[in-house]
């Protein structure tokens, strides 16, 4: 064993004994948590209402939110950038948004009729995305999915191209190559097409899969296939894997492409559209595509989706080539709370303070990580950011899977049990401020990333004394 090795070891050794450690804390500290756990596990599998709660040691049960902060039903007090995997810009009962939702309840909430607050957010969305006319559904998995039937719908066509490593939602036309490691993605020139569990071969079939920031891929895919693609379903800034921003002139190239044979561009701008800037990254990157699709922070924590479109797409639904339709589509709750989310709270300046604050926080993080030699990469943009420790920046899905996913989860660990709540997945998850974080509310999750810095940091004393006193009380 070389000297590098024996090294690499140690410190893969110190990591393992920390995670223990801070597991052992996390656990210590949630005990009614785990009670309740034990309690769900008799009734739903997994003990969790969503697989994707769940959580390494154990879930954590909710009890109620304020502004920017979540309290745990132990009692505990979190800083909350996890925002319910990016739906809470808007800060937990936001009193506009329970005003509205308030006022909305006494009157009736389902009609499956059309109520004035719908018009009012359909506006407000096409002056934020540029796109001419709206529809309402119910999620981001509806989103994206109406999305490729509309881009299916209006070429005739069936293939779809998809990027390597990107989460649209959880239906068969997306759950394609996603969450594989590099072993099972297949040569880089001729990505494998990797179905999800319970999705058949067949369907994952009519997906081509590009690498994230490759143009060549897609025209490669473009002049294989003439006259088959349908569209192309991407977000415009990748988003489960740190964040990747795309680069200079990818997106417009995708759109000309596209358009160039006969094809469609969708962004799907579930988690960035409203978040990351007043008219989501199609506005931060000034390139409109044919359709948008949006979820998440829409309903200020009401379920809400909603798609976006050319006249020319949208004609599609008017004229009947596709029938966009669901029961609870423009819910009168939903469209109550978007109404206030849009018109009340998250107005152009919001976007601005939350990104003073997130460019502070990143630099704190930076900066820390720095001082004890452990590199770090991120960006920032409006409510979003994320700080990811590794040596380069990564590009596109495989180069993330480089990166150590033992020191994102002591991360996730360490910022918990000091009173951070990042989301479960932190490595991928990064963090979602609201217009209720302040300052103080920065400084800790800084402070924690210094924690981090210095277990990270084998030559600092400190770190075994940290390790004693964070991990093992
Ligand atoms: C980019 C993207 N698209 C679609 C979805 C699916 O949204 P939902 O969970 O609301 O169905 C998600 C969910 O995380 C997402 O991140």
């Amino acid at each position: 064993m070389t000297a590098q090795q024996d090294q690499a070891n140690r410190s893969q050794t110190s990591i393992d004994d920390r995670i223990l450690a801070e597991e052992q804390r996390f656990t210590a500290r949630n005990q009614r948590s785990q009670q309740m756990y034990e309690r769900a596990l008799e009734v739903m599998p997994g003990g969790v209402t969503s697989s994707w709660s769940s959580t390494r040691p154990i879930p954590v049960w909710i009890s109620h939110g304020k502004g920017s902060h979540v309290w745990d039903v132990d009692g505990n007090e979190y800083v909350d950038v996890h925002a319910g995997y990016g739906v809470n810009v808007v800060g937990h009962a936001n009193p506009a948004v329970v005003e509205a939702v308030q006022r909305r309840v006494a009157l009736g909430t389902h009609f499956a009729q059309p109520v004035e607050d719908a018009i009012v957010v359909a506006e407000e969305l096409t002056s934020r995305f540029g796109l001419p006319q709206w529809r309402f559904n119910n999620s981001g998995t509806e989103s994206t999915m109406d999305a490729i039937h509309l881009m299916r719908a209006i070429t005739g066509r069936d293939l779809v191209i998809k990027v390597e490593g990107t989460y649209h939602g959880h239906h068969d036309l997306v759950n394609v190559s996603l969450w594989q490691s590099l072993d099972d993605l297949g040569p880089e020139d001729d990505p494998g097409r990797i179905p999800g569990p319970g999705i058949p071969q067949v369907i994952a079939d009519l997906v081509r899969i590009v690498p994230f920031n490759d143009l060549a891929a897609v025209e490669r895919v473009l002049a294989e296939h003439p006259g088959r693609i349908a569209g192309m379903i991407i977000e415009p800034m990748m988003m489960n894997a740190g964040i990747i921003p795309p680069q200079p002139g990818y997106l417009e190239r995708l759109r000309d492409l596209m358009h160039a044979n006969g094809a469609l561009l969708t962004f799907d701008e579930v988690k960035t559209g409203l978040v990351v800037a007043w008219g989501g990254a199609t506005e931060l990157f000034g390139v409109t595509p044919d359709i948008v699709c949006l979820a998440k922070a829409l309903g200020g924590g009401v379920p809400c989706g909603a798609i976006g479109g050319t006249a020319e797409v949208m004609s599609a639904i008017s004229d009947g080539r596709y029938d966009q339709v669901g029961t609870f589509n423009g819910n009168p709750l939903t469209m109550a709370a978007a109404r206030a989310v849009l018109t009340e709270v998250l107005t152009p300046d919001s976007y601005q303070r939350a990104e003073q604050l997130g460019s502070e926080m990143f630099a704190g993080c930076t900066n820390a990580l720095a001082e004890r030699g452990v590199p770090a990469y991120g960006v920032v943009h409006g409510f979003k950011g994320s700080v990811v420790v590794h040596d380069r920046p990564a590009t596109n899905y495989r180069e993330f899977l480089e990166i150590d996913t033992a020191v994102s989860h002591l991360n996730y660990l360490v910022q918990h049990n000091n009173g951070v709540f990042l989301a479960p997945w932190a490595k991928s998850e990064s963090w979602t401020l609201s217009v209720a974080h302040t300052s103080a509310d920065g400084e800790r999750l800084v402070e924690n990333m210094s924690r981090l810095a210095r277990m990270l940091d084998n030559t600092s004393d400190e770190a075994s004394e940290l390790f004693e006193v964070g991990g093992l009380t």
